[in-house]
């Protein structure tokens, strides 16, 4: 090689890491994660894309949370895993890219295992496995028209996450021609001593079993005919649970499904039912909704988490308008993990997701005491500081609603309305909703149905660009992407109902997680 063209080569190679040196804040500068609209305790990335969880299991004292991530743009494009470490859930500590794609393609959602037996033998001085088992989506293929560009493969590390290898003899599921075959989540089962794989091939789920994790063997379908068909079926996720107050443990199955969701565009539908190892069955025909929220996708749950619940994360975007959020530096977020308990009112099964108690540890001053707006009373207060902070209140009004505000009259509003059987959230004026045309064209309902019993208890997170509403211990969810141009920094509560009270029992800061 010519001499001069090397060292030329080699200067301009020192001068390019500097420069991606200086640009990376660390988390000891003051502008660290503070750039409009960054969330302060939800999960997002430094930079650039992300869109669904991946990935998340326990193991040694580290939660991991890997991701589908873009790392040269701030919109959707060759995907890796991303990936962030924490002890607590609650704060995050940044890795290095995990998986990169290689000749068989993208690497595109999936899950991890921890392989305590080490039935894959991929250990061999006594390490135990971590298995990461994600859908390869190859670009040419799908541009060549083909159906089969989706297969599933494996990757290893026998340092708790920290380097990964992927398997020589990968995919370990290949594709017979069906275009959306992907997501897979795998989880041990306990009474068959085999590993279970779920995964989505575009109308329904599919379930294979393995001794192994590289030698998988179709065992079972399930959906065609049950839930939401708007769009594909994504993400799926299944796991046993046990009923609140009962000795009794049902199977959940959770289903993305985008379009289609309730509001629109992407949504995660459930199905509670039986598993015997081999298949999913239900006598539920009709979907049940993790979240009526728009922003609520792809969403699933920790393998292996140590006190044996179930915590789930899901991405806090929607792909109706994903692309064209107003943050600049990077895009989108996670929700707030989620403890999700099994509830049974009458004869019908529900699953509930709520913030789990980690999260509360972050409220810290009283931004407000407690108040009482009385029957057919509206109060307002003037809170700064509104938009990063946790509302916890309790009424038996049938018919209220809370109005957060900024100096630019810019609104969201929250309206219970029995007589309806709704519950409304209204971001069609509560800041930029004109980046893309479905995003506040309409309000977003929740069926009232849901909810047992006349008490009502909301807790509602504000975190710069979102909101994430629980009603009663999260029978109820809503969580949305907003954009307001100021912060909002008052709140209105309009209590129409002749005889109850609603009750603020506390508005309180919540604390930077970075
Ligand atoms: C869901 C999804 C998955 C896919 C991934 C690609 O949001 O479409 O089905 O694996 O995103 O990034």
């Amino acid at each position: 090689m010519n001499k001069l063209y090397f060292f030329w080569a080699l200067v301009l190679l020192v001068l390019g890491c500097k420069e991606k040196q200086t640009e990376v804040e660390t988390a000891q500068e003051p502008e660290y994660y503070s750039e409009p609209y960054r969330p302060q305790f939800h999960f997002s990335p430094e930079a650039n894309w992300m869109n669904d969880p991946n990935g998340m299991v326990y193991h040694d004292g580290v939660y991991h949370l890997f991701y589908q991530y873009y790392p040269d743009d701030t919109v959707w494009g060759p995907m890796h895993w991303g990936h962030a470490v924490s002890k607590d859930l609650v704060h995050w500590e940044h890795k290095p890219i995990a998986l990169y794609p290689d000749e068989h393609g993208l690497i595109f959602s999936g899950s991890a295992v921890v392989d305590k037996q080490n039935t894959s033998g991929f250990a061999t001085n006594g390490e135990t496995p971590l298995v990461a088992i994600f859908t390869y989506h190859n670009m040419d293929g799908e541009k060549a028209g083909r159906t089969d560009f989706q297969t599933q493969g494996i990757a290893y590390s026998l340092d708790n996450g920290e380097t990964w290898t992927k398997y020589e003899g990968n995919p370990v599921i290949g594709n017979e021609g069906i275009k959306d075959f992907r997501d897979p989540k795998v989880t041990w089962h306990e009474a068959s001593k085999k590993w279970i794989l779920t995964l989505v091939a575009g109308d329904h789920a599919q379930f294979y079993t393995s001794p192994n994790l590289k030698d998988w063997t179709l065992a079972g379908q399930f959906g065609k005919e049950y839930g939401a068909h708007g769009g594909v079926w994504e993400c799926p996720d299944l796991f046993p649970l046990r009923v609140e107050g009962e000795t009794e443990s049902k199977w959940v199955l959770l289903i993305s499904i985008n379009p289609g969701a309730p509001n629109g565009g992407s949504g995660t539908q459930y199905f509670i039912g039986n598993f015997d190892g081999e298949t999913f069955t239900t006598d539920q025909k009709e979907p049940k909704w993790v979240d009526y929220g728009t922003d609520n996708y792809a969403g699933v749950t920790y393998n292996n988490e140590p006190n044996g619940d179930r915590i789930f994360i899901g991405w806090m975007s929607n792909w109706t308008y994903a692309r064209d959020t107003p943050t600049e530096k990077w895009r989108s977020s996670m929700t707030v993990p989620r403890k999700l308990k099994l509830k049974k009112i009458g004869l019908e099964y529900y699953l509930t997701n709520y913030p789990i108690s980690g999260i509360d540890g972050l409220a810290s001053s009283e931004l407000s005491k407690t108040w009482i707006v009385g029957p057919s009373e509206t109060t307002t207060k003037t809170i700064e500081g509104m938009n990063q902070s946790v509302t916890q209140l309790k009424t038996t009004s049938k018919d209220f609603s809370i109005n957060f505000k900024n100096a630019l009259g810019e609104t969201l509003v929250l309206t219970l309305d029995a007589d309806n059987n709704q519950f409304i959230l209204d971001r069609r004026k509560s800041g930029k909703v004109d980046f893309q045309e479905d995003f506040g064209n309409k309000i977003h309902i929740a069926p009232l149905q849901l909810l047992d019993g006349d008490d009502l208890e909301l807790k509602i997170l504000l975190d710069q660009s979102s909101i994430e509403v629980f009603i009663n211990d999260g029978l109820l969810v809503m969580t949305e992407q907003i954009f307001p141009n100021e912060p909002y920094n008052s709140i209105t509560i309009q209590n129409k109902d002749p005889e109850a009270n609603v009750t603020v029992e506390s508005i309180k800061k919540m604390e930077s997680i970075w």
